[in-house]
């Protein structure tokens, strides 16, 4: 089986933790080829850790361009759309970790960039993988919650963070960060409504730096279900990640447990409306009730469910070589970024100073 050289960029969080360990799961399809950083601890790590070659910048890769089929750009995100244009101008293919880019003006030039150097270009959207959102989709697809009027994602701890990713200047900030996960689900809920319209608000909580850690982001669009997502380092006593309310039923969970209840509407007696006053037959007052027949099932992700990036790197390897359609479509990632960036553009005041 051809297996695919890669290069990963950064061996930090993302290159050691999700790609090198992800790849290594996957050895028939994928080979690490070698790795760029530019700690010198991290060098060593690499060194001890992997034994491959490590450059201190990406540069380095551009004597290998034979060697190299993929190159994973898991740097800092305020260099992920700079560093993905200069190699796939030097014939490189690419992935990148999110945020793609600053701002969908930014992606765009991304997306121009592989195109007019005929380069494949792919962004790293792994939750959409996992089997908890895929079940979701299914039971949602399956029209047993009937129409689904209104979708709210919650991302939420009482926790406190001081590293890069804090700092807005850095393509960071909640948003920029864990954003592109739960907007990716949410647009794809939504079913990537082009003219989806945006209502945020942004505040600091925890963070060290001037990003911001509590947004909540409203979008609607004629047809779609309404789509709440907040995001906050200010709630210790966070729901749901995931409720999804239909016209006949409610489900509610995470990428490893889903629980749904429902009614069926045929079994129940027809809903008609009756405008007196409600009474019984003493006259006395009442309210609307009545015993609906509850269905209530679970799902939960046994030891056995791929993990969601092994799942990624499975469809990218089917669609790099045997041509399949990859399901992370660029239009997709440029809408994300456009509402990320209205978003952004609705708060901007919150950034004017690089304090809190
Ligand atoms: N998809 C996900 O779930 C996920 C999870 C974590 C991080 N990320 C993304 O991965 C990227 C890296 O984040 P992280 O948490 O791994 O950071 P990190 O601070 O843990 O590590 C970054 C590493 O990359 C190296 N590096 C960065 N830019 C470089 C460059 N231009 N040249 C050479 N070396 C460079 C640094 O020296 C460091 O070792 C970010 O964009 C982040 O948003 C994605």
């Amino acid at each position: 089986m051809e297996k695919i050289r890669v290069a990963i960029i950064g061996y930090g969080r993302s290159g050691r933790d999700i790609h090198t360990k992800t790849l290594k799961q996957l050895p028939d399809l994928f080979e690490i080829f070698c790795y760029v950083d530019a700690d010198t601890e991290r060098q060593a790590m690499i060194k001890k850790e992997m034994n491959k070659p490590v450059f201190s910048d990406y540069t380095g890769l551009y004597d290998h361009r034979d060697d190299v089929d993929l190159v994973i750009n898991a740097s800092f995100s305020q260099d992920h759309a700079r560093i993905s244009k200069e190699l796939l101008k030097r014939g490189f293919n690419v992935l990148s970790e999110k945020p793609v880019s600053k701002d969908a003006a930014e992606f765009q030039t991304v997306l121009d960039t592989a195109k007019q150097a005929g380069k494949k270009y792919y962004a790293f959207q792994q939750y959409r993988f996992s089997a908890g959102f895929k079940k979701m989709r299914e039971i949602i697809d399956s029209g047993v919650l009937g129409r689904i009027i209104a979708i709210r994602i919650e991302f939420a701890s009482l926790a406190r963070r001081w590293d890069w990713q804090t700092v807005h200047a850095n393509t960071a900030g909640v948003l920029l960060n864990n954003g592109p996960h739960y907007v990716d689900i949410a647009l794809i809920l939504m079913g990537f409504p082009a003219d989806v319209k945006v209502f945020a608000h942004m505040d600091h909580a925890n963070y060290a730096g001037n990003g911001e850690d509590y947004v909540k982001l409203i979008m609607t669009s004629p047809g779609a279900p309404l789509t709440e997502l907040e995001m906050s380092a200010g709630n210790a006593y966070p729901s749901q990640l995931f409720t999804i309310h239909g016209t006949n039923g409610t489900m509610k969970g995470n990428d490893s447990s889903l629980t749904w209840k429902y009614f069926i509407p045929s079994e129940a007696t027809p809903l008609k409306l009756d405008l007196r006053p409600l009474r019984n037959e003493n006259c006395e007052p009442l309210y609307c009730r009545e015993k609906l027949n509850f269905y209530e099932e679970n799902w939960n992700e046994n030891k056995d469910t791929p993990d969601k990036a092994v799942s990624y790197y499975r469809a990218l390897y089917d669609s790099i070589v045997n041509g399949s359609e990859f399901p992370v479509k660029a239009e997709q990632v440029l809408l994300q970024m456009k509402v990320m960036g209205e978003a952004h553009a609705q708060n901007s005041k919150l950034f004017d100073t690089n304090e809190k």
